[in-house]
């Protein structure tokens, strides 16, 4: 760990933190009874199974397993350290941590903090610079010119670059701010020739680009005139990734939320215009097409699984390149999206201008799904004669071998079939085929299989830990007992007592058991408390799966469990010897041999329980 954070510090970060609220940025969460649900951020899946506690402040995913306290969810989604996390709690809750850095160790964050920090500052300079200056005055106009309002230019925190090769440059170098660093945020390249550096943006409109958080990325910069190129964004840099980040998504976060609705659009001053008209739950890409990332991010923090995504495109060439994309990509991760084509030669910005803001809404309404919107523009393409409904078809076919839900697969068909007037079951049986040729393909490629696979993979992989079943029927007890330890603390000491955990069968859940035991003094039933400790992330996933059960105990339940353990451990004693036997019998050597282990095992925690209650066994 590259610093010390002092104990009391963190302690008050705990106290301040609340898992829902840290979560909240990042999943869209729904209120269920005790607990709050949502879509899980660390796998793709289509009915929530991330749960969240507000009173046990953990989170646990039923489907993926994964499981932790705020800081282990921070540390996991935003491949933090345990420290970072803890900054990045305590700077939301204003809580400050007087720190001793060790520089070499944190670099990474560091780093990146400063590259914020420089961002921020060019930021500034630009603003300042179309606010105070003649070539502001310029700019200025230009902006007004299209239409930009004052608030708009404020909001947005729009700026311009002066001409010439070096003014930001210089500005960094009054503040002392090292060149490297300046050209490590894309702001300035490097010279060719006689070495030094000179202003990547010059003589351009400035459009900061900022991530949800308000830290500002990177720049787009458009010119005044007809010279080219007519955008220029900052390159890829340590806080700048394009196919992940949207422009205006942090003044729109809110709105997507509460309107469960996104406009996506492709240009700068087509998101400030649609922002201008009120439609502020709108972002733009940058420049690069929609991604795969852009879809997870805007569908789990901001619309939520049955949210509503309308790409907005200028063209029918551009829209349908846009929802074949769509397709493929909004069907992986399960939210359909919606296709708006402008008339020809309008796009959203000069269609709100030249028409408003509800003649625009009005046609938004009539947006299609992607897949209709292709089989519209297929139909369209092709015309309906004989060979026209053929390579209709045909052309659809890749299209919905994407669609992995097979009723809404079905759905499309029915539609396909009706629009060509041809027989549903023809194209049923001809997707499915194709379906199924390429499942069957990409089952066979390791590492590209079908996300029920990996699904499953994931799944298999929490349930059995060394070998050992978790979900065996012998296990289902010894669960039982953690979870109860979790959830009621006040029967620790009876645990310890008798000594339950000594009979366990399943080494995880037993090791689990005894550090629970051995935290019981600082455990005030807090479950993310002890959470901290634990470096193994497999026992990390066991705890908060069952310490989020719902159930309701009390002494005597939970006495009454404990003496059914007890027994059933007999039981499992005499049943283990009936099955040797039968093994014997049958001369089944391989049963045997796994048998007698499980006898061996079991002995050996007999003979230390034997030595050490001095020979008073069970
Ligand atoms: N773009 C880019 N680089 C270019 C051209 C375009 O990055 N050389 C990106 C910009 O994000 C731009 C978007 O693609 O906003 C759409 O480009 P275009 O349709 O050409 O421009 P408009 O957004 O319509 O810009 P304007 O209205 O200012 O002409
Ligand atoms: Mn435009």
């Amino acid at each position: 760990m590259s610093m010390h954070i002092a104990e009391d510090k963190i302690a008050d970060i705990k106290n301040a933190a609340d898992i829902v609220e840290i979560i909240t940025d990042y999943v869209v969460l729904k209120k269920t009874g005790k607990n709050y649900v949502g879509l899980c951020p660390f796998h793709s899946e289509k009915t929530p199974s991330f749960t969240v506690s507000s009173e046990k402040q953990i989170f646990h995913c039923f489907g993926c397993g994964e499981g932790g306290n705020v800081f282990t969810f921070l540390m996991k989604k935003d491949g933090l350290s345990f420290p970072d996390a803890i900054r990045l709690i305590g700077k939301r809750y204003g809580i400050e941590i007087p720190e001793k850095r060790h520089k070499e160790k944190n670099r990474g964050f560091d780093e990146k903090e400063i590259l914020y920090n420089i961002n921020k500052m060019a930021m500034m300079f630009y603003k300042e610079n179309l606010q105070n200056s003649k070539a502001g005055k310029m700019a200025f106009a230009y902006l007004k010119n299209r239409g930009m309002k004052n608030e708009t230019i404020s909001e947005f925190d729009l700026g311009c670059a002066p001409e010439g090769w070096n003014h930001l440059l210089n500005y960094f170098s009054r503040k002392e701010v090292s060149q490297k660093i300046i050209e490590k945020a894309g702001l300035v390249i490097p010279r060719k020739d006689k070495g030094g550096y000179y202003d990547r943006f010059r003589n351009r409109i400035i459009f900061p680009i900022s991530d949800m958080s308000n830290r500002v990325i990177g720049f787009g910069g458009r010119v005044m005139d007809d010279s080219l190129p007519k955008y220029l964004n900052s390159p890829e840099t340590p806080v700048f990734n394009k196919g992940s980040s949207l422009y205006g998504l942090s003044q729109a976060k809110q709105k997507c939320r509460d309107s469960e609705t996104v406009y996506i659009a492709e240009g700068y001053f087509d998101l400030l215009s649609l922002h201008q008209h009120g439609i502020e739950n709108s972002v733009a890409t940058l420049g690069t097409s929609l991604t795969g990332e852009h879809v997870q991010l805007l569908r789990n923090r901001y619309v939520g699984e049955n949210g509503k995504v309308i790409l907005v495109y200028d063209s029918d060439v551009a829209g349908i390149k846009a929802a074949q994309r769509s397709v493929e990509i909004f069907k992986q991760g399960y939210v359909d999206a919606q296709i708006l084509v402008l008339p020809d030669g309008f796009d959203p910005d000069s269609y709100l201008f030249k028409f408003g803001r509800e003649s625009f809404l009005e046609i938004a309404e009539k947006a299609l799904s992607s897949m209709l919107f292709l089989i519209d523009s297929a139909v369209n393409r092709y015309g309906l004669s004989i060979e026209g409904k053929n390579r209709i078809v045909s052309d659809m076919i890749k299209h919905f071998v994407m669609i992995k839900d097979e009723v809404i697969r079905s759905l499309y068909a029915k539609e396909l079939a009706e629009r060509l007037g041809i027989d549903e079951t023809a194209i049923v049986r001809k997707i499915n085929d194709a379906y199924e040729t390429m499942s069957r393909e990409t089952r066979k490629k390791p590492g590209k299989s079908s996300e029920k696979a990996i699904h499953d993979g994931i799944k298999k992989d929490s349930l059995s830990i060394n070998g050992q079943d978790l979900y065996a029927e012998e296990t289902r007890i010894e669960k039982h007992i953690i979870a109860m330890m979790l959830q009621f603390p006040e029967i620790l000491p009876e645990i310890k007592k008798r000594d339950v955990l000594k009979y366990f069968q399943h080494a995880n859940l037993k090791s689990i058991g005894q550090m629970i035991i051995n935290k019981m003094s600082q455990y005030n039933g807090q479950v993310s408390e002890i959470l901290d400790t634990i470096d193994n992330m497999e026992n990390r996933n066991i705890i908060t799966s069952l310490a989020m059960g719902k159930e309701v105990w009390n002494l005597d339940g939970c006495l009454k469990l404990i003496k059914q353990f007890e027994s059933s451990r007999s039981r499992y004693d005499d049943d283990l010897l009936r099955r040797i036997k039968a093994a014997e019998d049958s001369n089944d050597d391989k049963l045997l041999l796994e048998l007698l282990k499980k006898k061996q095992a079991k002995a050996n925690t007999f003979k230390h329980d034997l030595e050490s209650s001095g020979g008073k066994s069970k």
